[in-house]
């Protein structure tokens, strides 16, 4: 089936919501998700979004903590763009009726987390994601220009002499791939951190839009900066379950089985370093004692206001048994956030004519070596708004011709899908032991030799079968694993999120 519109917009979190929501209402725009509209890290993001919003912060401060954390490999003008952008982002959204948390009648609490020197952290209680995904949502189903198609899977997109006319997409309830055709294309399809075993991310982030970029011919950069979170619930039934930086920003303690905090060995900022920092003392630690996770404490503050600040996290642990007024919280670290992505500029412009890519999809330069907290929500609003100015004074007019049905008269129905879990088992396991929160040569090239026999597998068994979701998340997982080993490997000196033992710092 063909379908042709104005924007094609592979993603329904942050970034491509508001990129579809900053252009006008004439203009026909599809936004595709591969789950339902909800299903997305936007969804889950607890802490909330940097910005700056008091008069004795300053931009000159966001910056240079945002530069501290990058480890010195974040790109100046990404970064004052994203941090200057800020406020104006933050009022778009008050615009579009997010219920932000408030201190008193005027003004809203702003909450503080690892490597920022100031309380900037807008929020909605602990649950930011999903009320910004739901304000979103309602602003998006209010516009009769935007068509949303869930539970549609991209697949590749389809370029002709460097210019990109749309993308073939996997429609699951009819078990066919469409041709969507566009004047201009959008990656938002999020990061890629389910490539590890463990993650704090939804299963939507297998990294596809990187790959499909890079299968077209983008550039890559910084994806051996791979963030993982250093407090994850530790609960076989809690699933990918966040415990937010927050936590520890209003004064939760790290300790071990016998009660002693452990952070001030490691750092002078103590719970509040860098999360590569505190990742790496846990993973430490965990490694030294034998253990299996360590302990989160905020039960030296009172129960009233545990309550009141993490409302959904005190829910949730108690709904497993754990009173975080009375006792501490097991928690572990975990594949969190890609830093790296699809090289765009300020106006998230690929290398390809009419391609953009916004959001974790993208490299903007702002995280550089490793991302500053609550940083990244605000980079999908800031190049969603840049992309679509962008395209508007580029002028946005359909391809003349719809691209070529996909073809698949060739090929049969893939009949053994153990094949493709094993796979992917395989793949997240060998990422999460070898490529994870401390890396060596050997381990890297033992990820490597694996990672090319996988890759060779699953492309046989891509020229022989019909896709499935499964599959087709396969097939962008291997490039995303692929490339973040490459990165690594070529990478010669431990920086920020990429910690390699073989290398000096
Ligand atoms: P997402 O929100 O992940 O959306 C990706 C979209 O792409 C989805 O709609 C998905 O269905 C779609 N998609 C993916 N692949 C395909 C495909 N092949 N075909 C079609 N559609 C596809 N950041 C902060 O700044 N502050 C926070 O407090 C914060 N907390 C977080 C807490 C958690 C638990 C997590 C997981 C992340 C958190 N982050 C936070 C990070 C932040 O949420 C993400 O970086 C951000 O939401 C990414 O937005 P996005 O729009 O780029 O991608
Ligand atoms: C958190 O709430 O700890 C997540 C914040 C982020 O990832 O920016």
């Amino acid at each position: 089936m063909q379908n042709t519109f104005d924007v094609l917009v592979l993603g329904g979190g942050a970034a491509g919501l508001s990129l579809a929501l900053r252009l006008p209402e004439k203009l026909s725009i599809a936004v595709i998700c591969k789950d339902v509209l909800q299903e997305n890290s936007t969804n889950y993001a607890q802490g909330g979004i940097a910005a700056v919003l008091e008069s004795d912060d300053s931009f000159a401060a966001h910056v240079q903590d945002t530069l501290v954390a990058g480890a010195g490999l974040c790109d100046l003008a990404a970064v004052k763009f994203t941090v200057e952008n800020a406020p104006e982002s933050i009022q778009w959204l008050i615009g579009l009726g997010i219920n932000f948390t408030r201190s008193d009648d005027k003004n809203y609490h702003l909450t503080r987390e690892g490597g920022h020197s100031h309380r900037r952290i807008i929020h909605s209680a602990d649950s930011t994601g999903r009320d910004l995904e739901e304000t979103l949502i309602r602003a998006t189903k209010s516009r009769s220009n935007i068509s949303v198609f869930e539970n549609h899977i991209a697949i590749d997109l389809y370029k002709h002499d460097n210019h990109c006319l749309g993308a073939y997409i996997y429609n699951e309830a009819e078990d066919r791939v469409d041709a969507f055709s566009a004047g201009k294309t959008v990656i938002a399809t999020g990061g890629a951190s389910r490539v590890y075993l463990y993650s704090s991310n939804p299963s939507v982030t297998s990294g596809d839009g990187i790959a499909m970029g890079y299968r077209a011919g983008c550039q890559v950069a910084n994806l051996e900066f791979n963030q993982f979170h250093p407090t994850c619930l530790y609960h076989p039934l809690a699933g990918a379950s966040l415990i937010t930086e927050a936590m520890r920003g209003e004064g939760a303690q790290l300790k071990l089985p016998d009660g002693t905090r452990f952070m001030p060995a490691f750092d002078e900022r103590g719970e509040l370093a860098p999360r590569d920092i505190v990742a790496r003392a846990i993973d430490h630690e965990i490694k030294r004692l034998g253990i299996r996770h360590v302990w989160l404490d905020i039960s030296h503050k009172p129960a009233e206001f545990i309550r009141e600040h993490f409302p959904n996290i005190y829910q949730k642990c108690l709904d497993l048994g754990i009173d975080i007024t009375r006792e501490p919280i097991p928690v572990v670290p975990a594949a969190h956030y890609t830093c790296g992505g699809l090289k765009v500029d300020l106006n998230g412009q690929t290398g390809i004519d009419s391609l953009y890519a916004i959001g974790e999809a993208s490299c903007t330069g702002l995280h550089g070596a490793n991302r500053l907290a609550s940083n990244s929500l605000l980079e999908c609003l800031v190049f969603g708004a840049s992309a679509a100015r962008h395209m508007l004074a580029s002028g946005v007019s359909r391809p003349q011709q719809p691209i070529p049905p996909w073809d698949d008269s060739r090929v049969e129905k893939a009949r053994e899908e153990v094949l493709l879990l094993h796979n992917w088992e395989e793949i997240r396991r060998t990422m999460w032991n070898y490529v994870g929160i401390v890396r060596s040569f050997e381990r890297l090239r033992r990820a490597k030799s694996r990672i090319d026999m996988l890759k060779v597998e699953i492309q046989d068994y891509y020229s022989r079968h019909r896709v499935n979701r499964n599959f087709i998340e396969l097939r962008h997982l291997i490039v995303v694993a692929e490339l973040i080993v490459e990165a690594a490997l070529k990478r010669d000196k431990s920086v920020g999120l990429h910690y390699n033992i073989d290398c000096p710092t």
